[in-house]
C-alpha cells in the first residue's frame, strides 16, 4: 500500500468507499463521514486527509485537522474498505498521521471513540493511546495518543 494527500479529485473514490456493513448508529455515522462529509471539506480545504492505495484504488483514509491547541491534532476519521480490513490498513494509516503531527512539532492526536469500536480502540491503545471520558452515558470516550 502506498500513502498519498488526497484532495478534491479524490471525492469519487471517497463516495465509493465502502468501511462499515451493519446499521448501527456509530458505524453508519462513521461512513457518513468518508463519503459525504469528507468530499465536501475537502473541496473546501478545510480538513487534511491521506488515502492508501493498492493498485491505484483507495482502500483506507485518515483524515485530520488542526485544534485550538498548537501541539494537539483532531484524527476526524479512519476507515479501511470492507474486505480489507484487519490486514494492517488501519494501522499504517494512522502511523502516517502520527509521523506528520511529528514533522509538524504536533505532540497528541486526540480523537473521539464510540465505547462500543473495539477495532479502533484496540489499535489506539496498541499506539499508546489513553482514553476519558466526560459523557454521562459512557457512550463517547476522548482519545490521546501521543506522539513521541
Ligand atoms: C477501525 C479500522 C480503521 C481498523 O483498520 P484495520 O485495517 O481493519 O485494522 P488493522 O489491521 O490495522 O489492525 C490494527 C490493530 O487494531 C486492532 N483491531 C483491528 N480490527 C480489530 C477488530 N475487528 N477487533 C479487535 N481489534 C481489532 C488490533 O489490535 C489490530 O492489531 P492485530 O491485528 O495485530 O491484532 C477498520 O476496522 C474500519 O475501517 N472500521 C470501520 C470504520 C471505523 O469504525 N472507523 C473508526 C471511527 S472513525
Amino acid at each position: 500500500m502506498y500513502i498519498r494527500d488526497l484532495g478534491d479529485v479524490d471525492a469519487p473514490a471517497l463516495r465509493a468507499l465502502a468501511c462499515v456493513n451493519s446499521k448501527r448508529g456509530w458505524e453508519m455515522a462513521t461512513q457518513e463521514m468518508v463519503s459525504v462529509w469528507l468530499p465536501d471539506m475537502l473541496g473546501e480545504g478545510r480538513v487534511a486527509a491521506a488515502g492508501g492505495f493498492e493498485d491505484d484504488e483507495l482502500v483506507a483514509v485518515v483524515s485530520w485537522a488542526s485544534t485550538d491547541r498548537d501541539d494537539t491534532w483532531v484524527c476526524l476519521v479512519l476507515a479501511v474498505r470492507l474486505g480489507r480490513q484487519r490486514r494492517g490498513a488501519g494501522r499504517l494509516m494512522k502511523q502516517y498521521l502520527i509521523e506528520q503531527a511529528r514533522s509538524h512539532g504536533i505532540r497528541a492526536i486526540r480523537s473521539v471513540v464510540h465505547r462500543d469500536n473495539k477495532a479502533v480502540w484496540a489499535l489506539n491503545e496498541r499506539l499508546g493511546g489513553r482514553f476519558a471520558t466526560d459523557d454521562p452515558s459512557k457512550l463517547w470516550y476522548q482519545c490521546v495518543v501521543p506522539v513521541d
